[in-house]
């Protein structure tokens, strides 16, 4: 069932709580967007952090005896410390307004579990793709992009901004069972999850579009615009707790990733289906 809600709406959220009376919430909504982040720091700190303790007090003061899993980021960090792999024991250092709203919802869901007795986890999870990414995030952007290419559907560009940025890229699905694996643990607690690779966004346009052999330099345009006032340069994630405790491995790394991507749009275009995802 879909009911409609706005984490910026704590009256609304609560009334949704209370009937519903979920067993297991998997709290992913926000303002996601990095860049967007910082033209609309206001409404990110609302709906990206507030909104998660608006959650948090409905369970408290229903007493729902449900568990919570916090959608925390890998933004969190604002980068590699001295060439070591993130881990839960590295310090948050937000470069975002985005980045920084979810490292008060990261704390307000440790506080919710430690005075408050709530069954509630946070996943850090690193940056995650497939098909159903929104096409304003690299990955797909390029992607798509490359696929109305290969079938005539574009004479624009792409236009990018930073291309050394380097990114932990895994696929959803294997996070979204990650997700689930932390909400059955007896006791709650947080995760980084992760693959421990990492690449920059030029080797996601050497390895998509050399799948097609297509040279990406004579189409990929700079524009600063999608450059960001603060960058988070290199994310690389230490899912070694994960692993040990809750038996989480990744299996598609970055290459398979992006072959699925791309596989994927040039199918979706096929069939028309990007339109109707853009509809949806
Ligand atoms: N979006 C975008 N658009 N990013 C670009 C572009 C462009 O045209 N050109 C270069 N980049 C660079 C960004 O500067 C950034 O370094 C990197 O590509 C990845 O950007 P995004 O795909 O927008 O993702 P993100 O890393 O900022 O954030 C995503 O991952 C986080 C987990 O670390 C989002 O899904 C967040 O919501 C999530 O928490």
């Amino acid at each position: 069932h879909l009911h409609f809600g706005d984490l910026t709406d704590g009256t609304a959220l609560y009334s949704l709580l209370a009937k519903i009376r979920p067993t297991e919430i998997y709290h992913l909504g926000a303002q996601s967007h990095v860049r967007v982040s910082f033209d609309i720091p206001v409404y990110t700190g609302d709906a990206t952090g507030l909104g998660t303790c608006r959650l948090l007090e409905s369970i408290r003061d229903l007493k729902l005896p449900c568990r919570f899993y916090q959608a925390g980021s890998s933004e969190m960090y604002g980068g590699l410390l001295n060439d070591s792999l993130l881990s839960e024991r590295t310090p948050f250092h937000p470069r975002s307004p985005y980045g920084a709203a979810k490292v008060y919802s990261h704390w307000i869901t440790v506080n919710y579990r430690e005075a408050q007795g709530i069954h509630a986890s946070n996943g850090i999870l690193f940056n995650h793709e497939s098909p159903r990414r929104g096409e304003t995030f690299v990955t797909r952007k390029i992607t798509r992009w490359l696929a109305q290419h290969v079938k005539g559907l574009t004479d624009q560009p792409l236009y990018l901004g930073n291309l050394e940025a380097k990114r932990d890229w895994g696929y959803t699905p294997e996070y979204v069972c990650a997700m689930w694996r932390i909400l059955q643990q007896e006791t709650p607690d947080d995760y980084v999850i992760a693959t421990g690779e990492t690449h920059s966004i030029r080797e996601f346009l050497d390895e998509a579009f050399g799948c097609l052999g297509i040279d990406w330099s004579k189409h990929v345009k700079i524009d600063p615009k999608y450059y960001r006032p603060a960058e988070v340069d290199v994310l690389l994630g230490d899912a070694s707790k994960a692993a040990e405790k809750i038996g989480w491995v990744p299996r598609v790394k970055f290459k398979e990733l992006v072959q699925i991507m791309v596989k994927a749009d040039i199918k979706g275009e096929e069939h028309g289906l990007t339109e109707i995802w853009d509809r949806a």
